[in-house]
């Protein structure tokens, strides 16, 4: 009875961008190999013939073990890596290479240390050719949503890890991308800032129906933020579970989703792919 009455909840309220029938991110048989066998080390088939096509609106999120392909997955999304085999596209385009329509913010926020948060946040729209007056109105507003509008004129070394990360979040932002891909952007924060941003990109979410590809290392991070949940094997790199998550969709989502039944039955499923095979800490 728990479960029904949160159900109804979950399904009725904070409901999500409409996800469109367009591709916003389509990779067909894509197969990536690091190295060309000139330079030291041999190759390495880093993802073998992976199939994902990520519909606009979707917030993805991409588990996996260490070394399993997930970052280089995300490069080829970006255009930072062209496929070995097969195609990546972009709203069923040919990818155009490196774009500041597409988003990226990583683990580390690699601001540029120089440039105060305000002038970070406008580089890329310099790149995109914005006039002054403009560049300034934009990423005025984009650091008030991620309120960080105080710290405007500071530098990167006078932030806190969490702003750091909001002033990449806005950087990644402020261009108005369609489509943002974020590499374990929150690992590196405590619990609290991490909570925090974690609502702040939800609520992005919901208010912008952007495409959000989110890659984590933590089960929960992805079943909180997630409307789809993907685990990565490595060997090469591939899709091993690929399911929707309406855990992700209540009003106060964190709250509901944790005593939602199927959190925790979900949690599990995550935890043991991700296992090594044959390992289970029960035993
Ligand atoms: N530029 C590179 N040249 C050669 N090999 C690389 C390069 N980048 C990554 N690799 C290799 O590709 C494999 C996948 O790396 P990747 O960074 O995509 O993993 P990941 O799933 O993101 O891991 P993590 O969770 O630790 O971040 C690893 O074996 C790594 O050593
Ligand atoms: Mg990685």
């Amino acid at each position: 009875m728990i479960e029904a009455a949160i159900d109804d909840e979950i399904w009725k309220s904070g409901e999500p961008c409409e996800e469109s029938s367009r591709d916003a991110v389509a990779l067909n048989s894509v197969s990536l190999r690091y190295g060309n066998g000139k330079a030291a080390g041999s190759p390495t088939d880093v993802l073998g013939s992976v199939q994902l096509h990520i519909r606009e609106g979707e917030f993805v999120c991409i588990l996996g073990p260490s070394g399993c392909g997930k970052t280089s997955l995300l490069k080829l999304v970006a255009g930072y890596e062209k496929p070995t085999e097969g195609e990546v596209k972009l709203y069923d385009q040919p990818h155009p290479g490196p774009n500041p329509k597409v988003g990226v913010v990583f683990q580390h926020a690699n601001l540029f240390p120089w440039l105060s948060v305000n002038r970070n946040v406008q580089f890329g729209l310099k790149m995109l050719g914005l006039k002054r007056a403009e560049r300034s109105h934009i990423a005025a507003e984009t650091l008030n949503q991620v309120g960080l509008s105080a710290a405007a004129s500071l530098l990167p070394h006078q932030l806190s890890g969490g702003m750091k990360q909001r002033a990449a979040i806005a950087r990644a932002l402020a261009a108005n991308p369609a489509l943002l891909l974020m590499d374990e952007p929150f690992a590196a924060l405590d619990a609290i800032t991490r909570e925090s941003l974690q609502y702040l990109l939800r609520k992005l979410w919901l208010e912008t129906g952007k495409t959000i590809v989110f890659i984590t290392h933590d089960v929960e991070e992805a079943l909180l933020l997630g409307s789809r949940l993907i685990v990565m094997k490595g060997g090469p790199g591939r899709i091993e579970i690929d399911m929707p998550n309406r855990l992700n969709r209540a009003s106060e989502p964190f709250a509901f989703a944790r005593q939602h039944l199927r959190y925790g039955e979900t949690r599990e499923q995550l935890l043991k792919a991700l296992r090594p095979a044959g390992q289970s800490w029960q035993d």
